[in-house]
């Protein structure tokens, strides 16, 4: 479904990410982790078209090349995501952040009710319906990211990139949160690309974890395999235990 060749990113004289390759399927989840600077978020930007990779980068989704596209076209194609730091519209209602999230995706042409009824939707899917009222900074941080997934989701995404959604929140917050990941690609059947540092919620719920350590992809494949990669135990795991 995506498929990534190619890529990469510099910045003056850093080279963020470092001729980069791998595909996603079809609602699968994949795990992206890597040493801070390793350049996760950077490949995260260059997928959704924050940042343009350097010439020959190819990036296809659904037979759809993404490079040169804007943000939200990319949105509208399918592939939307949320941000290491919670975005949520504080001074909106839980509602109507999912709203926003239902009229910035889909293909463009979804009117208010139609809107509303996704909004809805996701908000019951990752049980915020009880708080659509509330106002969004209002809620505590772990809810905020659960508004982050349903805005995500009310745009009927096919695949979700979390960039350390689950950092800060509290061990039983990040089971409930990982709960719902699950649920999305199980229930809806989208493909999650997730950045995470959170060991153990990563290799529990992805199907494949790709390794990134100063912008070069090091290791792909599952979360055994990976677990148990000398390079990635030298460059990241190792000095996480
Ligand atoms: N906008 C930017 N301008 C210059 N350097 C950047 C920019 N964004 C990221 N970098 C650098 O690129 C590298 C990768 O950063 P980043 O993608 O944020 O890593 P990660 O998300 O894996 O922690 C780091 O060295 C970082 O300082
Ligand atoms: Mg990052």
């Amino acid at each position: 479904m995506l498929e990534v060749s190619d890529v990469t990113k510099k910045f003056g004289g850093l080279t963020a990410v470092d001729d980069v390759a791998f595909t996603i399927g079809e609602a699968e989840i994949v795990g992206l982790i890597g040493p801070n600077g390793a350049g996760k978020t950077t490949l995260f930007n260059t997928i959704t078209g924050i940042y343009q990779p350097e010439q020959g980068g190819d990036i296809d989704f659904d037979g759809v090349q993404l490079v040169g596209k804007e943000t939200h076209v990319i949105a509208r194609e399918g592939v939307v995501r949320t941000f290491q730091i919670v975005r949520v519209f504080g001074e909106m209602t839980v509602f109507e952040n999912a709203v926003a999230g239902a009229l910035f995706g889909g293909d463009g042409s979804v009117d208010r009710s139609t809107a509303e009824e996704k909004a809805h939707e996701a908000l019951e899917f990752v049980g915020l319906a009880s708080q659509a009222d509330t106002e969004a900074s209002a809620l505590p941080v772990a809810r905020q990211k659960q508004l982050e997934l349903a805005r995500a989701l009310a745009s009927e995404p096919k695949l979700l990139l979390l960039d350390e959604i689950a950092s800060g929140l509290t061990p039983g917050e990040v089971d409930e949160l990982t709960e719902i990941i699950r649920r999305i690609r199980d229930e809806r059947g989208i493909a999650i690309f997730w950045v995470e540092h959170i060991m153990d919620a990563i290799m529990d719920v992805a199907d494949r974890i790709i390794v990134l350590n100063s912008g070069r992809k090091i290791a792909d494949g599952t979360p055994a395999e990976v677990q148990e990669n000398e390079t990635v135990i030298e460059a990241y795991l190792g000095a996480s235990t």
